[in-house]
């Protein structure tokens, strides 16, 4: 089946608007604008589409909680894209930027948004000024502006920078941060949907999520449903990294699993085997490689069944020779760099993770500190303002839960090696002759 998100694969320059519009591109906005935007929301919350940034929240329930009062609203796309291990919104917004642009644009329609801001990471340096082109070719093309499409409806768009923080991804910290403040999360409710950016009604959706929309709206939500699972519904595109033979985005339906992935991918590098699976980049708990994780299908609720997390499909394979205390200590290392300092739980259990885990792989701990790091893990859980204290929990607790071992390896004493005195040597003619030459 030929992409639908990673159409750059087929279609040379399909980023491009003239290329896009000769591809069908705006025949999705052009039908909505013959919608109501209640409508639109119907058939988007029919299609069940579900958040590709990491939660997998249903995206039409979303805007529909967007209140019908007068006054500006906005949509903030998500483009941050900062979770170790993942490069999917990238090479949308870079290879198929019109139709993550006339995606933002069907969603701003269906909430009356007048402004669409897009909030790319701050090494997005020369993605945001492509984006900022494609978006003067759409408007040149009558899609950006005043009286869209002959509507009664206008919208503006805006790329921001960030400053390349993995906080800044959180939508309530993205918030604060396009309104010139530090990007820290907010205490929610109230939710964006009704006082988000400049407290004005607000839907964040991902980069994903929204180029998703335009072949929802042109080709219906029967359509969309047929691919993938009942509940989770469409194609995805699954980042693959680490010890794999062919890293890169892999476009497949929702559903497919980490065997058929790894094998599109060319299988473990240098012919290894399977470790670990962390399917979510750094945020979701390690799964060990075992057949019922291999043969799962790779939806939101079946892994989660498996006790960790589909997110945003950074899948990061680990083969036999990955040292498990080693992979724990470099993701805390990276959570609590990025932790915002803003709540407690988060900012002193990712600073005493580090610090201990640290102190464990360096030899200089003992068994009561792989006690500790899981206590503090579990005091961790669900503590904090947003979701990064408790994905930095899921590095320590999910390498504690599968390979305990390794971290009492190096912590217990080394035991004395027995003198042993070496083999006798064979003389050459019966050694050659017990091993059968
Ligand atoms: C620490 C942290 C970082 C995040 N980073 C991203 C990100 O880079 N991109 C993204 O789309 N969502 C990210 N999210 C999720 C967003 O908060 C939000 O759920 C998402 O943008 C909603 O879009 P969706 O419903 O289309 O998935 C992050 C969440 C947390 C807690």
């Amino acid at each position: 089946m030929a992409n639908i998100l990673l159409r750059d694969q087929e279609i040379a320059d399909i980023g491009t608007y003239d290329v896009y519009v000769q591809h069908g591109g705006y025949e999705g906005l052009k039908k909505a604008l013959s919608m109501s935007p209640k409508e639109v929301i119907a058939l988007v919350k029919e299609s069940n589409l579900r958040g590709r940034g990491g939660a997998g929240f249903s995206a039409g329930m979303k805007w529909s909680f967007v209140p019908e009062v007068e006054g500006p609203k906005y949509v903030v796309v998500n483009a941050d894209e900062s979770e170790p291990g993942t490069f999917k919104d990238r090479q949308i917004l870079e290879k198929n930027t019109q139709q993550l642009i006339e995606g933002a644009l069907i969603c701003a329609y269906a909430i009356q948004a007048s402004a669409i801001y897009i909030y790319v990471r701050g090494e997005f340096w020369d993605i945001g000024f492509n984006i900022e082109r494609e978006v003067e070719k759409a408007r040149a093309g009558g899609w950006v502006g005043e009286k869209i499409g002959g509507a009664d409806w206008g919208c503006e768009i805006y790329v921001h920078w960030g400053a390349g923080a993995y906080i800044c991804g959180e939508e309530s910290a993205m918030l604060n941060s396009i309104e010139g403040k530090l990007g820290q999360p907010r205490v929610r409710p109230p939710f964006p949907a009704v006082a988000g950016l400049y407290a004005r009604p607000t839907v964040i959706n991902n980069v994903e999520t929204l180029a998703n929309v335009p072949p929802i709206i042109v080709n219906g939500a029967a359509w969309y449903k047929s691919i993938g699972t009942e509940k989770s519904p469409g194609p995805k595109i699954f980042c693959m990294s680490g010890h794999i033979a062919k890293p890169g985005n892999y476009e497949l339906p929702l559903g497919s699993t980490f065997r058929q992935l790894i094998e599109l991918a060319g299988g473990v590098r240098d012919g290894k085997q399977l470790k670990a699976i962390l399917p979510s980049g750094a945020s979701g708990p390690l799964l060990p490689a075992t057949d019922k994780v291999l043969d799962t299908p790779l939806t939101y609720e079946d892994v989660a069944a498996l006790g960790s997390t589909l997110g945003s499909a950074s899948v990061i394979i680990l083969d036999e020779d990955t040292d498990m205390v080693w992979a724990a200590l470099k993701m805390i290392k990276f959570f609590r760099h990025e932790s915002c300092g803003k709540c407690t739980p988060c900012r002193e259990g990712t600073y005493w993770l580090e610090q201990r885990l640290s102190a464990i792989y360096h030899k200089t701990a003992t068994k009561a500190d792989v006690a500790l790091i899981e206590s503090v893990a579990v005091q961790m859980q669900g503590k904090s303002l947003c979701a990064l204290g408790d994905f930095a929990t899921s590095p320590v607790l999910s390498a504690l839960k599968y390979w305990r071992d390794e971290f009492y390896a190096y912590v217990e004493p080394a035991k004395p090696v027995p003198a042993t005195k070496a083999p006798a040597r064979k003389p050459a003619a019966e050694a050659a002759a017990v091993a059968g030459d």
